[in-house]
């Protein structure tokens, strides 16, 4: 403390302290989120992680891919995985936002043992920025929730966040699992809503 203080020459004792315990600048965070339930249990926990992360002073652009027009990659590689889309839909509205983010959040309710379907078609559209994102010194962080409990069936959407992440060379900031969430709004007032909401304060 008193080391990062000393850095801070001109500034008052407190507001160094404020600063030295900053743990990263400001950043820009896109969340992508994947629940068609606009009120559903993902959709919270995003909501709480942006909360979290706006008062910890970040800038945060969320794309909700259930209420856009995302079409499904057709492997036609006509973008080399560098390059212009031959799809013309809502993703050149996220493009940017996914090549100058500092962090990606990736919000999902689990369907069938896997990510959503929206979000899904999302992040395979990627392809088309591969050779941009790839490499980038990246942030992420996974929200998820399911209705079961057992936490092994948990197990293969976290084992793809984090072979995602392994590939893309990004670096994970946390994940905030949510058993036991069946009907739209159980999350609410829970641990994980309260987890989630800190995972965005912590950055
Ligand atoms: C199409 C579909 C598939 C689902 N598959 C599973 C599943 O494999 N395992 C599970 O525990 N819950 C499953 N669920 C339940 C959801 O994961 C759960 O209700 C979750 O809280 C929904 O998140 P949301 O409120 O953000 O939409 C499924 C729900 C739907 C609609």
């Amino acid at each position: 403390m008193a080391a990062g203080a000393s850095l801070l020459a001109g500034v008052g004792i407190a507001e160094a302290m404020e600063r030295s315990n900053h743990k990263t600048r400001n950043m820009k965070i896109t969340v992508l989120t994947g629940s068609p339930r606009r009120n559903g249990n993902t959709n919270h926990l995003a909501g709480q992680f942006i909360k979290g992360a706006t008062e910890a002073g970040h800038e945060v652009y969320r794309f909700d891919c259930a209420g856009h027009k995302i079409a499904g990659c057709m492997g036609c590689n006509a973008c080399g995985m560098n390059g212009e889309c031959v799809l013309k839909d809502d993703f050149d509205e996220l493009r940017p936002h996914l090549l100058e983010a500092d962090m990606v959040v990736f919000a999902t309710p689990m369907y069938y043992f896997g990510f959503s379907s929206q979000l899904k078609s999302v992040i395979d559209r990627f392809y088309a920025l591969n050779g941009q994102i790839k490499g980038a010194p990246k942030q992420s962080a996974f929200l998820m929730a399911y209705a079961n409990t057992a936490p092994q069936e948990a197990e293969p959407m976290v084992s793809h966040y984090k072979t995602l992440l392994n590939y893309l060379g990004w670096q994970d900031r946390g994940m905030v699992i949510a058993p036991g969430m069946w009907p739209a709004g159980a999350v609410e007032g829970t641990s994980y809503s309260k987890q989630a909401y800190e995972l965005g304060r912590s950055l």
